[in-house]
């Protein structure tokens, strides 16, 4: 039988480019997200990857939804937390619910979605755990204390988990994705892009969704067993960290 391999967020963008990586690699998939049916639905329809909806910010949820999961698939053996948002402004514009919300699902949510998998990742003696952090979370960014909290503080959720994960089979690493070819991307304009965006990538071009994918695919594997704890950054050189 196939590894079951769960996605939050992984209904669009980059999370859809992990599901069907993973899918394609041999992997029973599931795809969390939290609100847009019409995208979810259309990605079921072309991929056949089933999605679950709830919100990762709440612990409940979460358990309740990985317990449908399991119930539907099998044991869930990756896990892949990737659902993430920004709520951008100066700090002193910045307010506590904008903070609250980037903590609730980018941090909390890696919390919220690993603790309840991780007695049965312990029993079985296997375990991938792949956080998506992102290059923000290295260096900081304008207008982006929360975000750059969030995803700093993933970095050190995973390299604390990964001392306790070692000896049970389990890994936990965090990918930290420069700027990727998204929708999010699409609405900056070209003069920015060109100007401003571009000239910061060594590489010369934005990164592809598949280029994160890719990265996930070879931290899930079995074959990945030695790589723990480890900060992958795929970001065209932008960054060295
Ligand atoms: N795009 C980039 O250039 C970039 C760069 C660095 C890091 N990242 C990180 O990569 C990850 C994916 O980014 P993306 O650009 O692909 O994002 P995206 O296109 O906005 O998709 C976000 C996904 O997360 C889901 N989601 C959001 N909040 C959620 C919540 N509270 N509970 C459950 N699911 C939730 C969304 O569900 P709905 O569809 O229902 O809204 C959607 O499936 C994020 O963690 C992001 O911070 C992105």
């Amino acid at each position: 039988m196939s590894r079951v391999a769960l996605v939050t967020g992984g209904s669009r963008g980059i999370g859809a480019a992990i599901s069907t990586a993973l899918k394609e690699a041999g992997y029973t998939v599931a795809a969390t997200y939290a609100g847009n049916d019409e995208k979810a639905a259309a990605f079921t329809a072309e991929t056949g990857i089933k999605t679950y909806k709830w919100d990762v910010g709440n612990y409940e949820a979460c358990a309740e939804g990985i317990a449908q999961v399991e119930a539907d698939l099998g044991p869930v053996e990756i896990l892949v937390n990737n659902a993430g948002i920004t709520r951008d402004a100066p700090f002193h514009k910045m307010t506590p619910q904008q903070w609250k919300e980037v903590m609730d699902t980018n941090l909390s949510g890696v919390f919220n979605m690993t603790h309840p998998l991780w007695p049965g990742m312990r029993e079985r003696k296997f375990g991938r755990v792949i956080n998506i952090s992102s290059i923000n979370g290295q260096k900081g960014q304008f207008a982006q204390a929360n975000y750059a909290a969030a995803k700093a503080g993933d970095i050190g959720f995973t390299k604390a988990l990964a001392q306790e994960g070692a000896r049970a089979g389990i890994t936990v690493n965090v990918i930290a994705p420069g700027y990727i070819n998204t929708e999010m991307m699409s609405t900056i304009p070209e003069k920015v892009m060109n100007e401003v965006i571009l000239p910061q990538i060594p590489v010369g071009r934005l990164g592809e969704a598949s280029e994160i994918a890719r990265a996930v695919v070879f931290l899930a594997s079995d074959e990945a067993g030695f790589v723990t704890g480890s900060t992958m950054s795929v970001n065209g050189g932008q960054y060295l960290a």
